[in-house]
């Protein structure tokens, strides 16, 4: 039986990938640094059937079976999934017809990344049942051609994309395990609207923004500090790094032609309120955002009741997730169906 099961976490981002030097192979404009999720993640059955020599013959092919959240796929999303299906059909020289049932066990446009967790777990199943056996790194570089961010998601704990100059140097690798420092995620969903520009759209309109070349000329030392800082499990230099690297990706985007503007009023509340509780309580808590109006709170484990709470009081909060750090991909003995 031509089938696998994979769990991988979602991952966020403390120095973002944000613009692409190429959209079709997904290679960024710089590293990214990000955290792999263990709370917020993505289970994906993969399973392919040999098309019969009739389906081969003068019958149309059966097109595939995508099932997310127990809704069947069709239109865009689906086509996104089909051609990651392609790419695996491809490398295993195979026309095999492919069912996928895949869940997430956090809301959808919660504002955590499902495309990450998404990819990163159909691209392990799907090489798995076909048979392929294939390294971390060459999962990685695959994964990363349905999502960016999704070639970070290959690996647990604390993890470097390297930008990379073609297909198969561009891909994540693992600076620290999980167990290295206990880093919370506390996710502040303010608004649960589907965004109106996807990530995809927005990389490629990134180069727009005059901003965008400063931005990426910034990152080198943002990064070094970001490393450094993951590896003396130092929250004090993490945060200021990781706010400003939120703060310049959400300048080029609302300066992109057209213009991005992920922000709700809501996320203001909480960006003010993250800085209020650091400066008048001495909480150690740090924001960044994502390609949404959600916030995502970071701090060690001794932070996240004292965050949770205070951000129970806030009016625009409308639901909060909690994730420290995760594993990489993990295969499951049991399947979706
Ligand atoms: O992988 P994509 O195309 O969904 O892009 C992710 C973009 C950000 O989440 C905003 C940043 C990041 O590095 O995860």
């Amino acid at each position: 039986m031509h089938k696998c099961t994979v769990r991988a976490g979602s991952n966020i981002a403390f120095i973002k990938y944000w613009g692409v030097a190429d959209p079709a192979l997904n290679l960024p404009l710089s590293n990214s640094i990000s955290m792999t999720l263990a709370d917020a993640y993505t289970v994906t059955t993969v399973a392919w059937e040999e098309r019969s020599a009739q389906a081969r013959g003068e019958a149309p092919d059966e097109p595939d079976e995508i099932v997310l959240d127990g809704v069947q796929l069709d239109g865009a999303t689906a086509q996104r999934i089909v051609a990651h299906l392609d790419r695996l059909r491809a490398l295993a020289q195979v026309n095999w017809r492919a069912r996928v049932v895949s869940q997430n066990n956090f809301p959808a446009a919660a504002g955590i990344a499902s495309s990450a967790s998404g990819f990163a777990a159909l691209t392990v199943a799907g090489c798995r049942a076909l048979g392929l056996e294939l390294s971390p790194t060459r999962l990685s570089a695959l994964a990363r051609r349905g999502s960016g961010s999704a070639c970070r998601s290959l690996f647990g704990g604390f993890v470097e994309w390297e930008q990379g100059h073609d297909d198969t140097t561009s891909v994540a690798r693992p600076l620290f395990p999980a167990g290295h420092w206990d880093l919370y995620d506390v996710v502040a969903v303010v608004s649960r609207a589907a965004k109106a520009v996807s990530s995809a759209g927005g990389h490629r309109v990134a180069a727009t923004s005059p901003f965008n070349p400063a931005r990426i000329a910034s990152l080198p030392p943002l990064l070094a500090t970001v490393r450094a800082a993951i590896k003396a499990r130092d929250i004090s230099r993490l945060g200021p790094a990781i706010e400003q690297d939120a703060l310049a990706m959400h300048g080029v985007m609302m300066t992109s032609t057209p213009s991005l503007l992920y922000w709700q009023p809501g996320t203001l509340e909480v960006l003010h309120a993250v800085r209020r509780w650091r400066q008048e309580e001495g909480l150690a808590v740090y924001f960044t955002i994502d390609a949404g109006p959600n916030v995502h709170l970071i701090c060690e484990q001794d932070q996240v009741d004292p965050v949770v709470q205070r951000l129970q009081q806030l009016a625009s909060v409308q639901q909060i997730l909690v994730s420290g750090p995760g594993p990489g991909p993990v295969e499951l003995d049991e399947h979706l169906f």
